[in-house]
């Protein structure tokens, strides 16, 4: 299953940048978790550092609060060997797109060879990407794609279980403000899992069964025999007006506890990309559970898959990709 982190065949992943998972292949996909399994190893050990990244510089450009993405991706850098720095931007005060392409400019002179970038709008780092000469790397933008996520959600349901085919995976919570749910659907649906998709109807999207999944307005109804409950966080910060009558109300018919687990494939595992509010979308008590919860599972995954992704791109920039017309890596937009 692994690929080796010392000699990785780049053409199997003929892209510059990680901007999300539509439009990756499920063979790149494959590719992108054998490499990250193969890192989960090293990071056990008690030298973890390789100086695969030696002389690179990897920039951790956030335009959005975060706690374990950019922890995560600067631990993987550092574990590489690489130089990073952490920018975290207010965009409150100032026009985001001016921000956004200036940062970018300013960024790109000091030749990086890996850019991180995290935007609240939908499409922003797809732009970004445009106006650099390094790698891109989507840590999340908008309620669009946040690639590694995904990645890292699969690796954790790929080692636990050995395969992501043939599994039935219940998203479950605010769908329409989740990147992590629309990185996942394509994910999962790529490599041959059953996705269904819970939410009231105020946090489904319209049409989304066009993206190949069953939508579900009834917890219940929803559970029955999957085989992985992922929880996703009401994201307030993207609502405007009012989605559910009550956090209590929201809980009752939409939080996670052993009750609603119960019409699940009794060995169900669960699942949340963090952070976490207990008691609004998942029972505290459920997420702390270590023979049901693979929570803490995924936060190891996503250095695992950092490394991966930041290992992969450097090489490729070394390469082929030095070359003009290279690809960006998943479509962006919409
Ligand atoms: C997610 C995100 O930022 O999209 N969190 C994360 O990356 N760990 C989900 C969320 O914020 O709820």
């Amino acid at each position: 299953m692994c690929a080796q982190a010392a000699s990785l065949d780049t053409s199997r992943y003929p892209h510059r940048h990680l901007l999300g998972i539509s439009g990756l292949t499920a063979e790149e996909i494959t590719f992108l978790l054998d490499i990250s399994d193969s890192y989960v190893d090293i990071n056990r050990r008690d030298r973890k550092k390789l100086d695969l990244l030696e002389g690179r510089t990897v920039i951790n450009l956030f335009f959005e609060s975060s706690t374990r993405t950019r922890t995560s991706f600067e631990l993987a850098a550092k574990r590489l060997g690489a130089d990073v720095i952490n920018m975290s931007v207010s965009t409150s005060s100032i026009k985001k797109g001016e921000t956004l392409i200036d940062t970018a400019m300013t960024l790109n002179a000091m030749h990086p060879d890996v850019l991180v970038v995290r935007h609240s709008d939908s499409g922003a780092v797809s732009l970004l990407s445009e106006k650099v000469n390094c790698a891109v790397i989507n840590g999340g933008d908008g309620s669009h794609e946040h690639p590694t996520q995904a990645l890292l959600d699969a690796l954790t349901i790929r080692r636990r279980l050995g395969k992501i085919a043939g599994l039935t995976v219940a998203i479950c919570g605010d769908i329409l403000h989740s990147r992590v749910a629309r990185s996942n659907i394509h994910l999962l649906t790529a490599l041959g899992a059953r996705v269904r998709l819970i939410a009231p109807p105020t946090l489904m999207p319209g049409k989304i069964e066009r993206l190949g999944v069953e939508a579900f307005t009834d917890m219940r109804e929803g559970l029955k025999g999957v085989d992985i409950v992922m929880m996703l966080r009401l994201q307030t910060e993207r609502m405007q007006g009012s989605y559910v009558p009550s956090i209590r109300e929201y809980f009752r018919f939409f939080g996670l506890d052993r009750e609603k687990m119960s019409v699940a494939n009794p060995d169900a595992l669960v699942m949340h990309p963090g952070p976490m509010n207990r008691g609004v979308e998942i029972d505290s008590e459920l997420a702390d559970d270590i023979s049901r919860s693979l929570i803490r599972d995924q936060v190891e995954m996503g250095v695992a898959v950092r490394m991966a992704c930041l290992d992969l791109l450097t090489r490729s920039l070394r390469g082929a990709f030095e070359a003009e017309g290279a690809d960006a890596g998943g479509e962006v937009g919409g």
